[in-house]
């Protein structure tokens, strides 16, 4: 029969696959060799490879290595040890080899029939999340792209919840969340048809948590003044600053006043493996739905999200449809049909990659790596306080700090902007790759606390980068791309 040359022989697949994963192996065994950031300008980015379709093949080992070489290295490196910035990204090497092994099948986890085992898998893992965050039997959901995908996809179940299907009602709904919820929170609603001004920004304490009385306030106002409320979200680990809401108080609200409760747990979420981050999260189990992101704090690759619903069956009532050419899969009621639940109907089975992960580490070993990016980030609290010229901005909460240079006799705008200079110096650097955030207005330099390579010494070597960078400040921004290592 003749073999079309698409379709590889079993030699050739071995043989490249194995310099794919010597080129992982590489890449993942150096990275404290490498720069934590690198970037490219668009104009020089556009350099980087032929931009014409290639009519003919090239060997693998050619293509293999101008990705390699010439693109990968214009990147930030997640899983480095010094990458923490923003939100990152550490996956196990099991995992990913997950992820390689549900494309490798390319599994169709739409629907049961046509992936049944794959499935389960992810039933499986729905349910570890739910009893770890302790949430009642019956509750499941789906994995999803990410925390956004999560969000949204609640954000419509909550909105069918309300509307039934009257869209005449959509213009008088309202969203509430701390003036702290993730911006994916914030374009869920818009996405969701919520008139951006119903958004409601709601103020925070001290602490950087929802205010409940504002929460009670604002949901009196708007009931009378014709508003329906959809929904209130909790941040159980906000991006800022890992704040954790109220989320017993802000659930006795969501009960009385019958609104959805939504808790956006994307990353702080896993912490409830551990016994700090459990008493922090308690009354999460409260929630209608949560969100949690395992390609955050669960050490899986990117594109990992979940939505827990504690009645599934409102997302099925929001997302199902029953077209003619889909007859032939359509379930009985014991099986499910991940289609139904979500957007996607064609999706690829992230289960494995969790499943793989945790089963590989066990649960005891995934905890610990947790509770070590809590006490990585207590000890760089610890560790600006100690040290002149630096202060904590906000204090460790879960994997986040807050922090900044503060000599004295400096007015506000100047300590901006030298903060703003010294983060440029740090990234350039490349040893370590921060980010920045404004609380209450002021600039502050953020480090996120999550990847299991971060050792002490990264902490300690952070501390002294910066305040060695505020001693030799001399006014003037670095170009952050420019002193990138590549
Ligand atoms: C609290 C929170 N929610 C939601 C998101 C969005 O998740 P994703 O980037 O996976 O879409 C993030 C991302 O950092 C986050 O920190």
């Amino acid at each position: 029969m003749a073999r079309s040359p698409l379709d590889l022989d079993h030699d050739t697949m071995r043989r490249l696959g194995y310099l794919v994963a010597d080129t992982v192996a590489d890449h993942l065994s150096t990275l404290r060799d490498q720069p934590a950031y690198a970037t490219l300008d668009t104009a020089a980015a556009e350099r980087l490879v032929d931009r014409r379709a290639p009519t003919h093949g090239t060997d693998f080992e050619t293509l293999l290595a101008t990705l390699r070489d010439r693109v990968f290295p214009h990147a930030a490196r997640e899983p480095h040890p010094g990458f923490i910035a923003y939100v990152p990204s550490c996956p196990t090497y099991p995992a990913i080899l997950g992820d390689w092994l549900a494309t490798g099948f390319n599994f169709f986890a739409g629907v049961w029939p046509v992936a049944a085992g794959p499935n389960e898998i992810e039933l499986v893992v729905l349910d570890w999340f739910r009893q770890w965050l302790g949430m009642p039997d019956g509750t499941s959901g789906l994995l999803t792209s990410g925390g956004s995908g999560a969000n949204l996809t609640a954000m419509i179940a909550a909105r069918h919840r309300v509307t039934a299907g009257d869209a005449s009602l959509i213009a008088r709904l309202t969203v509430y969340a701390s003036d702290q919820v993730h911006s994916s929170v914030t374009r869920a609603a818009w996405l969701a048809g919520v008139p951006r001004d119903q958004v409601r920004s709601l103020p925070t304490d001290d602490d950087y948590r929802l205010r409940v009385d504002a929460l009670r306030e604002s949901l009196a106002r708007d009931r009378a003044s014709g508003f329906r409320p959809l929904m209130v979200v909790a941040n159980a680990g906000t991006t800022n600053t890992g704040s954790v809401d109220p989320m017993f108080e802000i659930g006795a609200v969501c009960e009385r006043e019958d609104v959805w409760m939504h808790v956006d747990a994307a990353y702080g979420g896993f912490s409830v493996l551990t016994d700090v981050g459990r008493r922090a999260l308690s009354g999460i189990e409260r929630a209608d739905s949560v969100t949690l992101d395992p390609h955050k704090w669960l050490f899986i690759p990117f594109e990992c999200g979940c939505l827990l619903a504690r009645d599934p069956g409102r997302l099925k009532a929001a997302f199902q449809i029953l077209p003619e050419y889909l007859a032939d899969v359509q379930t009985g009621h014991a099986a499910v049909n991940f289609a139904d639940y979500g957007e996607q109907l064609t999706r690829y089975a992230r289960a494995i990659k969790v499943w793989m992960s945790v089963s590989y580490f066990g649960t005891d070993a995934i905890r610990d790596a947790i509770e070590r990016g809590m006490m990585l980030a207590r000890r760089l609290e610890a560790r600006v306080a100690e040290t002149p010229g630096l202060e904590i901005v906000s204090p460790a909460r879960l994997g986040v700090v807050c922090f900044r240079a503060r000599p004295r006799d400096v007015d506000a705008a100047a300590l901006d902007a030298l903060n703003e200079r010294l983060l440029a110096r740090i990234v350039a650097d490349g040893r370590y790759f921060i980010s920045s955030t404004r609380l209450r207005g002021a600039l502050a330099l953020r480090a996120c606390i999550l990847g299991f390579r971060t050792a002490e010494e990264d902490i300690d070597g952070l501390v002294d980068a910066v305040a060695d960078a505020a001693s030799r400040d001399a006014g003037v921004t670095p170009s952050r791309s420019a002193g990138a290592r590549t």
